[in-house]
């Protein structure tokens, strides 16, 4: 019996060593140590031993046993370890590797140029008001001194809801708008979108304008043009040629557009300004008595100025932009160059 012993013990040495994974482990010491393992088989054979070998041998037997089970203990322990190494090996992080980096989107270049002319503007104390864009015809024709039959209602290419709705085809309408609601001094800028049924390089059927509108007692050309000047040298520096060319416009008078030096020419005359030398921004005027009637203003008492701007137009000139639809087709090389 004690040679069986001897054997069991080298044997179950043997096994434990061999194997590498905890279910292969849980089976061996149940094979020997176990309810209905070797060992206890052993102790079912105690009846054959003379009594008085008996708790020789039951002690030799339970040595044994605490044998394999210390065995097992350690063996269990190393395979833990091994399965951790093997772990940290094969699903290594590499902590030094730069991170993917997230792109950040940027501002589109008209929402950049639109905020800088609102800054710009701000700064001369302007208020920013707003207006819809889906628009009564009454706003943008009717109380701007365009009756329904007026000739110039040709030049503005109207998107038509209905007979009295239509997409707004400027920022005008907005002045009607807060001259309803406050009386003067009025000091306000509204930029926003406006919709043209035209499509070209340099028309798009939506586009965005800055209009512009101070009205109080003894408001003068003057100052409409010291207004225009200061922006215009903010927004494209203080070098830039600027010029108001006489124009007519049905709810300004007297009117004007309002034009800067070629910024690709310098004046010289090329292709983008038609060998004029100069490009137009924007139309600009005294607000016509017949304006401010329509809202109820005393025109003998006030005067006043308006501007609308365009920002596509002012964007391309400063960036040398040669195509309005790129700002609208989004390809991301475009853009990124604005970022
Ligand atoms: N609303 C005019 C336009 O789009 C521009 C303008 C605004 C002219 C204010 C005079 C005064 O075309």
């Amino acid at each position: 019996m004690k040679e069986k012993l001897e054997e069991i013990k080298v044997e179950a040495e043997r096994e434990l060593k061999a194997v590498s994974d905890e279910t292969a482990l849980q089976n061996i010491k149940a094979k020997f140590v176990g309810r209905k393992g070797v060992i206890t088989e052993i102790l079912k054979g105690m009846r054959e031993v003379p009594e008085s070998e008996r708790p020789q041998m039951g002690q030799l037997v339970n040595e044994v046993k605490q044998f394999i089970e210390g065995l097992f203990d350690k063996r269990f322990e190393e395979i833990k370890e091994e399965k951790k190494k093997h772990i940290l090996l094969t699903e290594r992080v590499d902590i030094t590797l730069p991170g993917r980096g997230v792109p950040l989107g940027a501002k589109h270049p008209i929402t950049q140029v639109m905020e800088e002319i609102v800054a710009i503007l701000e700064r001369m104390g302007f208020e920013v008001a707003e207006g819809p864009e889906v628009e009564l015809d009454y706003y943008n024709f009717e109380a701007l001194n365009m009756p329904k039959d007026h000739p110039a209602r040709d030049m503005q290419d109207t998107f038509y809801i209905s007979d009295e709705i239509v997409l707004r085809t400027h920022t005008s309408p907005v002045q009607i708008r807060v001259m309803e609601k406050q009386k003067p001094p009025i000091k306000i800028i509204a930029p926003g979108k406006v919709y043209r049924c035209d499509s070209d390089v340099s028309h798009s059927p939506m586009f965005h304008q800055v209009e512009g509108l101070l009205v109080d007692e003894n408001v003068t050309f003057g100052d409409l043009k010291g207004v225009l000047s200061e922006f215009v040298r903010l927004m494209f520096g203080p070098q830039i040629g600027f010029r108001l060319r006489p124009s007519f416009f049905p709810f300004t008078e007297p009117s004007a557009e309002v034009d800067i030096k070629c910024v690709i020419c310098e004046g010289k005359g090329c292709r983008v300004c038609k060998n004029s030398g100069w490009l137009e921004i924007g139309g600009c005027g005294m607000v016509d008595p017949e304006v401010f009637k329509s809202v109820n203003y005393d025109p003998e008492r006030y005067t006043g100025f308006a501007f609308g701007v365009g920002v596509e137009r002012i964007t391309m000139l400063k960036f040398g932009i040669n195509d309005i639809r790129l700002f609208f087709e989004n390809g991301i090389r475009f853009l990124k160059q604005f970022s």
